[in-house]
């Protein structure tokens, strides 16, 4: 059993506690990965090692990306709470041959198969649990000395943002490479568009708009066989404790977009969402189903505030579209992957051969350990996180949200004891009051 407070205050306690909000400066005892030393980066050997935590779909395929970009890479260590994901992820896995082989004492299961990865021989970890875990195994991992393969995104409240933060500045303190899997910045339309952007290919930026509408994803029906929490678990996106909502969930990426084509965080944003279509609690959880937000940035070199305006959706029947729209004083850009273009006074039209970037993201990762250059993205991958947060909790409440506000923010979506049991039912938001309504708590069983 973890508890989420004590891992919180240890958190703070090992670094970066002068810019964490004072609740999170205690100190408290609790163990991180068991035998993992508090190491600078991890010593490399000849053969790159590789640990998977979260091991579904995006971890069993982060883990094949991770061996089609290293020839020197192998899995030696996965992790899950449910030995069924294991199974199927190394039945997948093993057909790439012996590099994916995991002996099976490297093997773990549970809420603490993190630690077990943590403590196994592996010089990199790749983290794909459901994001709400993700504050918690990335310092961890940071705290073990593990390079890292991050997924978005990174947090599902402020409190999970500023113990990334932490544990990002103590990777930078140890030298450890970790990116992040916001695969747009590691595909080449992208990089070449935004490179030109930032360059002045537009102009000063105005305005943009970044859009992830498309109908709805999976979801499982509970069985009433199963706990509260594995019921929650297995259909984690539903659940705002989580997986954030799909604002955060997926329409990170685009709002990301928006952050480094800007080079800046959004200051403020109000917003409005709701859930019209995803209506049953029993498959859908407490989310919303739509949400558009208007995000203010920083002002242009004017002094005009830019606005940002972020529309995701996940209704069946509607309109798809997933791309972002930058408009600048001399031209606009349009992207989504594998499209780029420029119009205006230099037209501009990606027209190379385009790369594969959840490969692209391993080949920066290992490319950087191997080297010793430094590269960091859990800093930009929380800052996107955290913009999605603000949004969501603007839609969520129907106030207006500053940065500030969100990355103060006291509310912790987690439950207090993490143990197969009961859960609450989560509130369904209402603009107009506050959200949470109150700390949730798992009653004892
Ligand atoms: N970058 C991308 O394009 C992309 C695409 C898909 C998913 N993702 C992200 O990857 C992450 C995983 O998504 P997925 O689609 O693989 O989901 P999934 O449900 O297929 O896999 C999640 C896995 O984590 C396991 N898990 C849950 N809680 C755990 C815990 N406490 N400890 C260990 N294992 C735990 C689950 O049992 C499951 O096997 C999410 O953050 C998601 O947003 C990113």
């Amino acid at each position: 059993m973890i508890d989420r407070r004590a891992f919180i205050q240890h958190t703070a306690a090992l670094g970066a506690a002068a810019a964490l909000p004072s609740f999170l400066q205690q100190s408290a005892g609790v163990a991180s990965a068991p035998g993992a030393a508090r190491a600078s980066a991890a010593r490399l050997g000849s053969e790159l090692r590789i640990g998977v935590i979260g091991c579904g779909g995006r971890g069993t395929g982060a883990a094949a990306n991770a061996l089609e970009a290293s020839p020197d890479a192998r899995i030696t260590a996965v992790g899950d709470l449910f030995e069924d994901r294991i199974a199927s992820c190394l039945g997948h896995l093993g057909k790439l041959g012996s590099r994916a082989e995991v002996a099976p004492a490297n093997r773990f299961v549970g809420f603490d198969a993190f630690q077990g990865v943590l403590a196994a021989p592996c010089d990199v970890v790749i983290l794909a649990t459901p994001p709400g875990f993700r504050p918690q195994h990335f310092a961890a991992a940071v705290d073990a000395g593990k390079h890292v393969f991050l997924e978005k995104p990174v947090a599902v409240d402020g409190t999970g943002i500023r113990a990334i933060l932490a544990a990002a500045a103590r990777a930078d303190e140890r030298r450890l490479a970790v990116v992040a899997g916001t695969q747009r910045r590691h595909e080449t339309s992208y990089r070449e568009a935004i490179e030109r952007i930032r360059g002045g290919a537009i102009g000063d930026i105005v305005m943009a708009r970044v859009f992830w509408n498309m109908g709805t994803l999976w979801h499982k029906q509970p069985d009433p066989a199963r706990t509260d929490m594995e019921n929650q678990v297995r259909n984690w996106l539903y659940h705002t404790w989580l997986s954030g909502d799909h604002i955060v969930e997926q329409h990170v990426h685009n709002i990301d977009v928006a952050n480094w084509a800007l080079d800046a965080n959004p200051v403020r944003c109000v917003a409005v969402g709701g859930r019209q279509v995803r209506t049953d609690p029993t498959s859908f959880g407490n989310i919303f189903d739509h949400f558009a937000v208007d995000f203010e940035y920083p002002p242009a070199r004017d002094g005009a505030p830019r606005f940002v305006l972020s529309m995701a959706r996940q209704q069946d029947g509607t309109a798809g579209r997933v791309e972002e729209v930058l408009r600048g004083t001399r031209g606009m850009a349009r992207l989504s992957p594998g499209f780029a273009q420029i119009s205006g006074e230099t037209p501009w039209q990606f027209t190379g051969e385009d790369n594969n970037p959840y490969v692209q993201e391993h080949v920066d990762l290992h490319g950087a350990i191997r080297s010793g250059t430094p590269v960091n993205e859990a800093w930009s991958v929380a800052h996107s996180t955290l913009a999605a947060i603000m949004g969501r909790t603007a839609a969520y409440t129907g106030a207006e949200v500053s940065w500030e506000q969100a990355l103060n923010d006291s509310t912790d979506l987690f439950p207090r004891e993490l143990k197969m049991g009961p859960l609450p039912q989560a509130t369904v938001p209402m603009p107009g009051r506050p959200w949470p309504p109150a700390p949730s708590t798992p009653p004892s069983p």
